[in-house]
Parts: structure tokens; sequence; C-alpha cells
């Protein structure tokens, strides 16, 4: 999930003398802001700075950050032509700067942390580029777009579709490329994807995961699948061959269980940004409680964390996840 975002003050800090655009291209920065969540929680996994508009970027897309809203492409995809003149990435020569920093973080890390890598999945990152969906929490752009799909012309289906198969190959040599410099895992970020329906999905996103996924498997990186609105598509998910789903906080991990999947998720950033510590202390160990016994399961939250988020919240979020390592749950110690 976005670990760094806005909620920490050394975050902002450089965020106050460097754009968003030019923190995403300067290796020394990602490295710097990559490391910040962890220097202060030590979580066990830390998350490359990135953004999964990159690869857009990189294929010839002008993109900028507005801020207070987000990233945003000056020009969006609007006709064969437009999917025609993406140019092909080669992460060497396009994106060096994340390649040298993810060997930086590497060498930071060592082995006291998992150093994630990731990128978007190309059914959000199209909704992007086709409808520039950004901040949407209905997710109605996404769903606009497929929508349209049922009145569309055929050419229309087959240009967003040749999109989708450029863009998997994107994906592929990008995060291949992550797994040379170092990563020990990658994230792919559906976010978008439970805008659709079941049957959409396993036509407009699915097939395309599934496609990454496997041209991954010899590399013998685990891979992580991210949903939002995840809990219509758990089968879907699990279908796609990825290692571990990981759920929003709407999808009961009750239901995620019966995958018999590795699972990461999913407590609701809301409660860490509004409840006490006290109060998040009691909902992480609920949730770690309904895990327990559960073989691969990577507590997390069910998105990223929130600006404004009390610092004192994520601590006590983290910390309680670690003491579960080490010691039992009350009620188990007291059954003995
Ligand atoms: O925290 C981290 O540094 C982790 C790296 C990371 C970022 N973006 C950096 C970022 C990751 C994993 C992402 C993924 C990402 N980016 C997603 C998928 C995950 C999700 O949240 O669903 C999406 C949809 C994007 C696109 C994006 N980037 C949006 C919509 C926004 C603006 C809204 C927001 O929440 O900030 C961003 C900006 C962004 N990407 C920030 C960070 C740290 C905030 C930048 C700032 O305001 O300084």
């Amino acid at each position: 999930m976005r670990q760094a975002g806005r909620a920490l003050p050394e975050y902002r800090a450089i965020r106050e003398k460097h754009g968003f655009m030019e923190m995403l291209s300067t290796p020394e920065l990602i490295v710097e802001v990559s490391l910040q969540p962890w220097r202060r929680f030590k979580m066990d996994a830390v998350i490359v700075f990135s953004d999964i508009l990159l690869i857009p970027w990189k294929m010839g897309m002008d993109l900028k950050f507005i801020e207070g809203q987000g990233p945003k492409f000056s020009k969006l995809i609007e006709t064969e032509k437009d999917v025609e003149s993406l140019q092909s990435i080669t992460p060497e020569k396009d994106c060096p700067f994340l390649l040298t920093a993810l060997r930086q973080l590497r060498k930071e890390i060592r082995n006291n942390a998992a150093l994630l890598g990731f990128a978007g999945s190309p059914w959000t990152v199209a909704s992007y580029m086709l409808s520039g969906v950004i901040l949407s929490p209905e997710l109605v752009e996404g769903r606009r777009i497929s929508g349209s799909f049922a009145d569309a012309q055929d050419d229309t289906v087959d240009t967003v579709k040749i999109l989708l198969e450029k863009l998997t190959q994107q994906t592929i040599v990008y995060l291949k490329a992550q797994i040379e410099a170092g990563v020990d895992a990658v994230q792919i970020f559906d976010s978008w994807g439970g805008s659709l329906s079941a049957e959409e999905y396993a036509v407009w996103s699915a097939p395309y995961i599934k496609e990454v996924v496997a041209a991954l498997k010899p590399t013998g990186v685990p891979t992580i699948l991210y949903i939002k609105d995840s809990r219509h598509l758990l089968d879907q998910m699990v279908s796609t061959g990825v290692d571990v789903i990981s759920v929003g906080w709407e999808t009961p991990l009750e239901l995620a269980r019966k995958k018999r999947c590795a699972i990461q998720g999913n407590l609701d950033p809301h409660i860490l940004m509004q409840a006490t510590p006290d109060e998040v202390r009691e909902k992480t160990q609920n949730m770690l409680n309904e895990m327990k016994n559960y073989p691969g399961y990577i507590a997390n939250l069910g998105h990223g964390v929130l600006p404004k988020t009390p610092l004192e919240n994520i601590a006590a979020f983290v910390e309680t996840v670690k003491r579960c390592h080490c010691e039992e749950p009350q009620a188990t110690k007291q059954s003995k």
C-alpha cells in the first residue's frame, strides 16, 4: 500500500522542496522517501516510492502532478492512432532512476525487511489513460468505459484490447527489471478492478494479469494482487495464479479465507485516521485473531495510509502486528 503518502512530516518536508515528478525520477529521493516509513515504524516490508502511472508516462504520455489532485495526463488516449503511437519501454533506458534506487534500497535494507516492487494492472492503468480517473471514490469512470463497450463499435473494443495487451507486455518487462534489481516480491495494483462485475473482470482484467503472472513465474518471485473492492472477485483473483490476494477492507477476511490462498489485508485505513491508539490496537488484534493459524497471512491495511493519519496510530498498528509474532494472543494463554 502507499506507505509514505502525506502522513509523514519528513515526507512533506521533501515534497516542499521537490515536485512529485522530480521525486519519482531521482534515485536519491526515491531511496530516501521509501525508507522514511521503515525508519520510523520498522514494518516488515518497504515498498519502493514510485507510481503506477510511470509506465504510460514512459510510453510517451505527458504526465503532470496537479497539487491537491494527483498525477494527471495532459491528453488522454482517444483514438487507435493514440494507442499505436505509444512507445515500448526499455526499463534500463527509460527508468534507470527506479532501478538504481531499488539496487540502493536492497543494499540499505539488506535482509532486514522485504523489498517490494510494483506496477498497476493493465486494466487500472488503462482506465487512467482512457478516462483520467483519478481520485474517483465511486470508480464510476472505470465502469463507464466498460459500460460503453456494450454499445461501442467493435473497433473501439479492439482498440482497448490492443491497449491492454500493450500494457501487459510493458508491465512484464518493467516488473522483470525490478526483480533483477533485487525486489523480494511484486504487487500488482488493480485498484479500480472492483468497479467491474465478475463477468466483466473475466474479460477486461483477469486475462492480462494472468499473462503477467505467468511470465514472472519462472523468476520464483512471489506476486501479490490487490483489488480494493474485491468481495465479488475473490475467485477471479485466485484464478490469475498470483501467490497472494490482497483485499480491501470491505471484503470480510472470513470470505477470503475460504479461497485457501495466501491473504494480505485488510484493516480499514479510516480506523487509523479516526480512532484512538487503543482502538487501533483492539481492531488490529481482532483482525489478527481472525487470521490466527491461517497459513500465509500478511497483516496490512485494506488500502493506503490516508493523509492526516496520526502517526501514533500507524505505530500502534505496526506494534500490535509485530508483537503478535512473539506473543500468543491472550485467549490462548488463558485456555492452556
Ligand atoms: O507510499 C509510497 O511511496 C508507496 C509508493 C506508491 C505511490 N503510489 C506513491 C504516491 C504506490 C504503491 C502507489 C500506487 C498508486 N498510485 C496506485 C495504486 C494503489 C492505490 O492507492 O490504489 C494508484 C491508483 C496511483 C495513482 C495515484 N498516485 C493517485 C490517484 C495519486 C493522488 C492521490 C493520493 O492518494 O495521493 C497519487 C499520488 C501519490 N503516489 C502519492 C504518493 C506518495 C502522494 C503524492 C503527494 O501528494 O505528495
